[in-house]
């Protein structure tokens, strides 16, 4: 199942997954998730019960194996208020329609990565979330150490919104998750006073970097004095700017998307 990038270049179709993906899609999840799933949980999304899933296929393979999966995605519907994500969301509280994409799993052949098949997977959840009047966002967790999943959502324009200690135990061991989303209709909750102060704080810090920027080309005959400061600040900014970085990616990032 796993294995060498594939040869040529694969002709992928999307379909959705039905009763006859069943064993593939078990053994695919078995290969790509160090977590262990239901067996109600595989037959959920074959019938289709309260699970919608996306099936990628390679129609230039051989014909016994053209319609076999080499990606999925399966996501399920969650009422707005009663999930994780409530404070995130501009939620109406007088409806109790709205609802959200959870994004359950995601994955793709390792033979076949690398070529957008992932994307095109959750294009295709943005865009069913989109139909979707009272939806709000997409969203999900993935494990912290997953480097390829995190690129990937970041590249799609979700946002990492909170880091999720010890969310997942996989033998024993505690890991932690970053929630990610994606709001669609309007579904973007409004900036908290917090965040308009970190934004007016970032706004000022950033003038005065182009400030002292434009000082440093004026100023261009007394080099040693900028290096000085340079190297001051070096000093000082650098680990605030990692402890950021790790806020940011971490417990909750305060990001009007
Ligand atoms: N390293 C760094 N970034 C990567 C990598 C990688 N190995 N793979 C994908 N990306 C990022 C890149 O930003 C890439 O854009 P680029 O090619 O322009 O640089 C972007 O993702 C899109 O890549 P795709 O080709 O669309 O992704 P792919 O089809 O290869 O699938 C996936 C990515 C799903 C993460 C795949 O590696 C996989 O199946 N991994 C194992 C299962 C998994 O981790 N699933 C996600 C768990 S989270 C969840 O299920 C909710």
């Amino acid at each position: 199942m796993l294995g060498r990038k594939t040869s040529h270049r694969p002709l992928v179709a999307y379909r959705p997954i039905g009763p006859s993906d069943l064993g593939i899609l078990q053994q695919l999840h078995a290969d790509l998730f160090p977590i262990r799933y239901e067996p109600e949980f595989f037959h959920n999304v074959v019938n289709r019960r309260d699970i919608i899933s996306w099936g990628a296929v390679d129609r230039s393979r051989p014909n016994s194996q053209r319609d076999d999966l080499i990606g999925f995605v399966t996501i399920k519907m969650v009422p707005a208020r009663e999930s994780e994500i409530t404070d995130l969301v501009r939620c109406d509280p007088t409806r109790s329609d709205q609802t959200l994409v959870y994004i359950l799993t995601l994955g793709v052949v390792e033979a076949y990565r690398k070529f957008g098949i992932a994307s095109a997977l959750i294009r295709e959840v943005i865009r069913y979330a989109k139909t979707i009047p009272t939806c709000r966002a997409a969203y999900l967790h993935v494990i912290s150490y997953n480097t390829p999943a995190i690129y990937l959502y970041k590249r799609m324009s979700f946002a990492c919104v909170r880091r999720l200690y010890g969310f997942y135990i996989i033998e024993g061991q505690h890991y932690d998750a970053y929630l990610f989303v994606y709001y669609v209709n309007g579904g973007r909750s409004p900036c908290s006073p917090l965040e308009i102060v970190i934004g007016a704080v970032n706004y000022v810090k950033t003038s005065l970097n182009s400030v002292a920027g434009r000082m440093w080309r004026y100023d261009e005959r007394k080099p040693w004095r900028w290096t000085k400061c340079k190297e001051k600040c070096g000093v000082t900014t650098t680990p605030s700017q990692s402890k950021r970085n790790l806020v940011n990616e971490g417990s909750t990032e305060f990001q009007c998307v």
